[in-house]
């Protein structure tokens, strides 16, 4: 079949490269030139598992191609989706300006029926304004349109995996041309049991965000027990496996932490909240889960500044994971900005290191003479005052504390993740401060 996807972001570049692998001829399509060129060039601008030789095979074997060219992207696909970013608006509500920008072109090129995608995250309503644009830019008698909502869930450091075996499938839809076409589009992904699944497209826009917004409410409770859990001196770690061990609730996603980041749910969160103003209705759980993560992601600042008496001025702190989550190298919306940035404003010094993310981080603070970054993590530790990890690398979860404590001018941890027992460290001589860990706070509550 023939595919054209606008965008190369995220999602744009692995729907691509995965649907060139399983046999279909797919043109992706950007504005960027310079992306384009080093993708031509067998380069990958992202880092994510699996992607870079899914797109260099197919590449060679002429299935997947890069173009910065919207005519010729539009000429060759018969199912055109698009893929391409939603960034939040100044007032946190989504900005259709890009989507509606491909809608326009494709409706100027369009020479034959075109069924066109939605893949952004999109707010209810979207796909409506996609067909107006069609319909009022068409250019040729000849064209013809169907505009489906087939959100993407893939998960950044999965995603290729995500991508071929997804969960369900979504289509929202109310042509059974255009349902036909993608059953047949997606038949690869659909083999063992039927996953796709098909309403209208309005519940196919809101699937997208209640199921991020579902995902980052199980994060903020948890939060918010954590919180509750320092205060009465209990331990979340015990309590998230005494309420996962109920299938009803389950163990995914009920880790408490500094916080939750990424391109998705703090933008998600937010765009819901705006949608749901603008129809006259107060998203008030969403509006609490926003809230509670906003005040976790300054939690770790907290404690540091607790535990310095409000002396950060001049202090050398060690940061131990910089992108959002781990398996990627993505900094957007993660915690260590917060709590880097607010270190800076209270005088102190950061020595960090993260496996991936260091030209990102290189990228967007590389002009600070208060940021050092470290080739390794024992060489973060080298004269800072205390140890933070931000987030949960694998390579982080079994240090040799031993060293740890060499390296600190004085022994402490401040855990963002709860890698570490609270009970090891201490009998180690290590003051430690996790998220949501009672007892080991000794009453020192926030
Ligand atoms: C998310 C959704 O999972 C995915 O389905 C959707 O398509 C896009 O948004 P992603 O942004 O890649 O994917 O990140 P995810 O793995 O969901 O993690 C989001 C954030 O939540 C991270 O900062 C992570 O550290 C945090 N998190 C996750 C917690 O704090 N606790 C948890 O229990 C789980």
């Amino acid at each position: 079949m023939k595919v054209t996807v606008f965008g190369v972001g995220y999602v744009g570049l692995v729907q691509g490269a995965v649907l060139a692998e399983v046999g279909h001829k797919v043109v992706c399509v950007d504005v960027d030139q310079h992306k384009i060129d080093f993708l031509n060039g067998g380069g990958v601008p992202i880092y994510e598992p699996g992607l870079e030789p899914l797109v260099k095979t197919n590449l060679g074997a002429g299935r997947l191609k890069f173009t910065s060219d919207a005519k010729a992207g539009i000429e060759h696909g018969d199912v055109i989706f698009i893929a391409v970013g939603t960034p939040p608006d100044e007032d946190g509500s989504a900005d259709l300006k890009y989507v509606l920008e491909v809608a326009g072109s494709v409706a100027e090129h369009a020479q034959s029926h075109k069924i066109v995608i939605n893949k952004s995250t999109v707010p209810v309503g979207t796909a409506d304004k996609v067909r107006e644009k069609l319909i009022k830019v068409q250019a040729s008698q000849k064209a013809s349109f169907d505009v489906v909502s087939n959100p993407e869930f893939l998960k950044e450091g999965a995603a290729v995996s995500d991508c071929m075996r997804p969960d369900r499938i979504i289509l929202g839809t109310d042509s059974e041309v255009a349902e036909k076409t993608l059953r047949e589009l997606y038949a690869p992904f659909n083999r063992n049991h039927d996953k796709i699944i098909v309403m209208d497209i309005r519940s196919a826009e809101l699937t997208k965000y209640a199921a991020n917004c579902m995902l980052a409410t199980k994060i903020s409770f948890m939060n918010e027990m954590s919180n509750l859990a320092e205060r009465f001196g209990a331990d979340i770690e015990n309590v998230r496996r005494g309420i996962g061990s109920d299938a009803r609730i389950g163990y995914q996603f009920i880790y408490a932490g500094c916080g939750y980041g990424g391109s998705c749910f703090p933008k998600d969160v937010q765009a819901l909240v705006r949608s749901a103003n603008s129809a006259g209705y107060q998203a008030r759980i969403l509006q609490a889960v926003e809230a509670v993560n906003y005040a976790q992601k300054e939690k770790l600042f907290e404690y540091l500044n607790l535990h310095f008496n409000g002396e950060l001025s001049g202090k050398i702190i060690a940061l131990w994971g910089l992108s959002f989550k781990p398996n990627t190298d993505d900094m957007r919306e993660a915690s260590s900005r917060v709590l880097m940035e607010k270190l800076w404003q209270a005088g102190a010094k950061v020595q960090a290191f993260d496996p991936k993310a260091m030209d990102e981080t290189q990228r967007i603070y590389g002009h600070r003479d208060d940021l050092q970054l470290l080739g390794t993590k024992e060489s973060a530790l080298t004269g800072a005052d205390a140890l933070v990890v931000c987030t949960e690398w694998q390579m982080f979860k079994a240090p040799d504390f031993e060293l740890i404590k060499d390296r600190l001018t004085s022994p402490v941890i401040f855990d963002g993740r709860n890698l570490f027992e609270p009970d090891q460290l201490a009998a180690m001589g290590i003051a430690y401060y996790g998220i949501g860990r009672g007892k080991s706070l000794e009453g020192k509550v926030l």
